[in-house]
């Protein structure tokens, strides 16, 4: 199963000059955590490349058309068959856009601010139904936490 989580603004940011454009959120940032650990991630290679080391705890798969591609702790790939049954992809834009037709749920954690940002994802709402909600109020930013689940394909 394909699953997607990732965090924006409320406008659809969720990247500037290759990093998070928020400064660091403990509450969404335990959320990823709990959610993620144990399981295989798969991140585009930017976003590898904003990290300085493995998500400790979990298999870390780097998407990537560079067969020259490597990083200690990473293992490349370069297409999305033959993998395990648990996986979560992780962001950036660019793969969360070419997998969202492959999730089967998603999880979107929306900052309540507008955030300077260069780079978006807005995933293609028609396909989605929200399953839960969570409020959190407090430092540093206000946040919403979303929950969908498939009901249909393009
Ligand atoms: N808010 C969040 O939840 C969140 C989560 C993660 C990242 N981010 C942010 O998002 C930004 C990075 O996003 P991005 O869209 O620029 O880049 P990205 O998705 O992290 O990485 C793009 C790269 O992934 C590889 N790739 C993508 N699709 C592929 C495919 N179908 N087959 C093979 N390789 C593929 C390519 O690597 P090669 O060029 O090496 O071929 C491509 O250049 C950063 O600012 C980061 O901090 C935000």
């Amino acid at each position: 199963m394909f699953r997607a989580i990732f965090a924006q603004d409320q406008f659809g940011v969720i990247g500037n000059n290759g990093k998070l454009p928020w400064p660091p959120h403990r509450d969404d940032l335990g959320r990823f955590r709990y959610r993620t650990m144990g399981s295989t991630i798969i991140m585009g290679r930017k976003t590898a490349d904003s990290l300085a080391r493995p998500l400790d705890g979990r298999r870390n798969l780097v998407l990537t058309r560079n067969h020259h591609y490597q990083r200690d702790g990473f293992e490349t790939i370069h297409h999305l068959g033959g993998l395990d049954s648990d996986i979560w992809i992780i962001g950036g834009a660019e793969i969360l856009r070419a997998t969202e037709l492959f999730w089967s749920e998603f999880h979107m954690t929306i900052f309540e601010a507008r955030i300077e940002g260069d780079t978006y994802f807005l995933p293609d709402m028609k396909f989605w139904k929200l399953a839960h909600t969570e409020i959190f109020t407090g430092e540093p930013i206000n946040a919403t936490y979303l929950h969908y689940k498939r009901v249909g394909y393009k």
